[in-house]
């Protein structure tokens, strides 16, 4: 069992509570939200990846009545922060990786959003998993991929409460021009910044194909 865990085991009611307070110290999940769900076209099903609690999910899906979302994790509790009015909204494939989801017959989507997972993903199993992403989207479809830079105190702070909070030891931040290049790599251009300096060192893309997608070994 990790702190993390451990913490809001103990804190009941008072869990999510505890949660946003928590990730207030490293991101404002509505601010950020916002900007998010402007990349997201409309009336359309999105794949959250990673999508854990669900609290960015679910702020994006308050603001967006139009669209309905799938969540993979490959943890088995999955959606717990979501709103009962937001739920009826999102297919919860909880203990899914995105192989065992496409595997499964599950359907590629017009949108596929990735947040603050990356980070999260061994540096080396990064580019195969960014190309499991690719392979969830729908011809001329649209990634998001939020993440957190190196280089500020913010993101050491999060790094650290990370490994030692949430107990993933292997946590390496990635920057968002080597984010850039891993995807440019594999076919799809990043568009500008969707989150303003100011969320800073929080940054997100939408990522889109040219062309054809580069083949992956
Ligand atoms: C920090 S949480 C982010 C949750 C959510 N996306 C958000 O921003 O609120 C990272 C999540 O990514 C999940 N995860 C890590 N690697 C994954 C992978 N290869 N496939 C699917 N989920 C993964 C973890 O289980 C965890 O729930």
């Amino acid at each position: 069992m990790t702190v993390g865990s451990f913490i809001r085991g103990l804190a009941g009611p008072l869990e999510r509570p505890l949660c946003d307070a928590y990730r207030a110290l490293f991101m404002n999940v509505g601010r950020c939200a916002q900007q998010l769900q402007a990349a997201i076209s409309s009336d359309c099903h999105l794949i959250d990846v990673g999508g854990g609690d669900g609290a960015v999910l679910d702020a994006i899906l308050r603001v967006r009545p139009d669209l309905t979302a799938t969540m993979l994790d490959l943890k088995t509790e999955v959606g717990k922060f979501l709103a009962p009015e937001i739920a009826p909204r999102v297919e919860i494939r909880a203990g899914t990786s995105i192989q065992d989801y496409l595997a499964q017959g599950g359907a590629p989507a017009a949108c596929v959003l990735v947040s603050d997972v990356v980070h999260h993903v061994p540096a080396d199993a990064r580019t195969t998993f960014l190309h499991d992403c690719v392979r969830l989207l729908q011809p001329g479809g649209t990634l998001i991929i939020k993440d957190v830079a190196p280089g500020h105190l913010v993101s050491l702070a999060s790094m650290y409460a990370d490994r030692y909070i949430t107990g993933d030891r292997h946590v390496r931040l990635i920057a968002p021009d080597d984010l850039v290049g891993l995807l440019r790599g594999l076919g799809l251009h990043a568009s500008a910044p969707l989150l303003a300096p100011t969320e800073r060192p929080n940054y997100a893309f939408a990522f889109r194909a040219v062309g054809n997608l580069q083949p992956h070994p």
